[in-house]
């Protein structure tokens, strides 16, 4: 798979981002093992805890539509008016929703833009997962 081409669709959902208290706005671009992309972006509410990341977005219309088998997921991230992304790291909660679809080989994206970024497996980032 072309992981530029996933950040460039990460990088396009990010403009779709509800981010109006943070001003951080994301995007997400999670690829199926059957080669379909859903994307997602940050959905922010006035009671703060209620917002859903970029990531956990994708997730969720994913596997709302039947998906269960993930290869990889963009993340571009950033505040409003950022002139330059910088890399962005998924939170402790998407890194437990990763753990509950995902295998530990599972490829997490993330750069700068689609010609300027890095790979790392979900157990790099989450080693010492909660499972049941
Ligand atoms: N956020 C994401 O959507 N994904 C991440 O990987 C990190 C954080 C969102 C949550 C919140 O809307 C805003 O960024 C600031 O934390």
């Amino acid at each position: 798979m072309d992981y530029g081409y996933l950040m460039e669709e990460a990088m396009k959902a990010r403009k779709m981002a509800y981010a109006p208290y943070s001003q951080f706005q994301v995007g997400a671009a999670l690829l199926c093992t059957d080669g379909s992309v859903y994307t997602g972006c940050n959905v922010e509410n006035a009671s703060y805890g209620a917002a859903n990341c970029a990531e956990r977005t994708a997730f969720f219309k994913a596997v709302s539509e039947g998906k269960r088998s993930f290869r990889a997921i963009a993340v571009a991230g950033g505040k409003k008016d950022a002139v330059d992304l910088e890399p962005c790291p998924p939170c402790g909660i998407c890194r437990q929703v990763m753990e509950e679809f995902c295998s530990p080989d599972f490829v997490i994206v993330l750069g700068k833009n689609e010609a300027d970024y890095q790979l790392y497996t979900l157990r790099e980032i989450f080693p010492l997962p909660f499972g049941e």
